[in-house]
């Protein structure tokens, strides 16, 4: 019985035994290939995590690390102080008298001579509707032009040589030129505030005196010709005023945002005002004209200022100079930089993100603008296409 039951039992066991020892084999075997597959696999993912993944990622992050610290620009710079936004009221058949008293300021007697002063690189298209746009409110127009750009290239003296396109001016202009010093390597923003100090000396040149009003703009950051005569008939006016301008890019057609703040008004005062390009006061007058970066004629304009600009690093790439694809962003109303937007709120950065939509309004332009409509057709909705020369 034991022995029968043993052998029972023992047969049992075997059988259960060979059947468990072979199902163990093959569990064995195929545990062993599936471990042989998975090392083979890890093998393989190893591979590609080495020349495919890792490189992938050292290559993006080159491609797009100016992007991530840009996004993660929130965090490492707060924003800056917010400006004491002063209300802008305007209308064309307001009376001088009620437009200064809803500024809470008075009226003169006379009003202020005014004194528009630019440093000059190529930029003759925007020159000229500035001037244009000015030109009835202006004592005289002030233009400095050197030929270095801040980035130490060599340029010629653009202005010099299209001087018969501005004899409109020519009674009320002191022009001034300078010589580049050419340093290699260094810092763009040195040869720029070195060229701003020389501006400041063809100023005082030009007759400004106390009291009288000096803007400080780029050449492409044109006041509305109304903001500055208010300025000039109102009294009371704060005595250094920044000018929030419309901010578009490549053309009319799109528009960033309404948050320029760059250009200034200045009672000047001899000795003490300094002709700079920052932030110096809290005080801004809203919606006080235009700003249109890269709004160039021609492409070979956009290559040139992306080399001369005093960002030059955010040209990282040189097919960023392709005139082709240069055409194709400006048409996009994308970066030509393929960066972020510089913001320092997330939200701002997010709603910012992709290209800028189109704005098919070109009402409250420039005057000089629309009358020359055929002229200046690249600076209007609807014609992104430039001359490729
Ligand atoms: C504005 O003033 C002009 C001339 O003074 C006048 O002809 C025109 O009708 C006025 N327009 C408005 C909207 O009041
Ligand atoms: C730039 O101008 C200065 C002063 O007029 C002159 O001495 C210098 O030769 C010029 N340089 C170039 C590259 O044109």
């Amino acid at each position: 019985m034991m022995s029968e039951g043993g052998s029972y039992n023992s047969k049992k066991t075997d059988d259960i035994c060979e059947d468990y020892c072979g199902q163990e084999t093959t569990q064995a075997a195929l545990s062993m290939s599936r471990i042989r597959c998975i090392l083979r696999g890890l093998d393989f993912k190893a591979y590609v995590l080495l020349f495919v993944i890792v490189p992938t990622c050292i290559f993006g992050i080159y491609l797009h690390g100016q992007k991530v610290s840009y996004f993660l620009r929130p965090l490492w710079e707060s924003p800056p102080k917010r400006f004491h936004d002063i209300p802008h009221y305007y209308h064309e058949n307001v009376s001088m008298e009620k437009l200064c008293r809803l500024h809470d300021w008075g009226i003169r007697e006379y009003p202020r001579r005014v004194f528009d002063a630019v440093l000059f690189s190529n930029e003759l298209d925007f020159l000229t509707i500035r001037w244009n746009e000015l030109y009835p409110y202006i004592t005289q127009f002030v233009l400095l032009e050197s030929n270095s750009t801040f980035t130490g290239l060599p340029k010629p003296l653009v202005f010099a040589n299209n001087r018969d396109h501005f004899k409109f001016i020519k009674p009320r202009l002191t022009y001034g030129t300078i010589g580049g010093r050419f340093r290699k390597g260094e810092n763009p923003f040195v040869e720029e505030a070195y060229q701003r100090v020389a501006l400041d000396r063809l100023l005082r040149s030009s007759g400004i005196s106390d009291d009288d009003l000096l803007i400080m703009s780029d050449v492409d950051e044109i006041p509305s010709g109304h903001t500055i005569n208010l300025l000039r008939w109102c009294d009371e006016i704060p005595p250094i005023l920044h000018l929030r301008l419309k901010n578009y890019l490549y053309s009319f057609e799109f528009l960033v945002d309404n948050k320029d703040w760059r250009a200034s008004v200045h009672k000047y005062q001899i000795g003490k005002t300094r002709y700079a390009h920052y932030r110096q006061t809290d005080d801004i007058l809203a919606d006080a004209g235009w700003h249109c970066s890269f709004c160039f004629r021609h492409i070979s304009e956009f290559i040139f200022k992306m080399k001369a600009y005093s960002h030059y690093d955010r040209v990282r790439f040189s097919h960023y100079l392709n005139p082709e694809r240069v055409q194709n962003i400006i048409c996009k109303g994308a970066n030509l930089f393929d960066m972020l937007p510089e913001e320092h709120t997330f939200k701002e950065i997010i709603r910012k993100l992709g290209p800028i939509p189109s704005s098919y309004s070109a009402v409250h332009l420039p005057a000089y603008l629309l009358d020359n409509a055929d002229k200046y057709k690249f600076l209007l909705p609807r014609n992104c296409r430039r001359e490729s020369d």
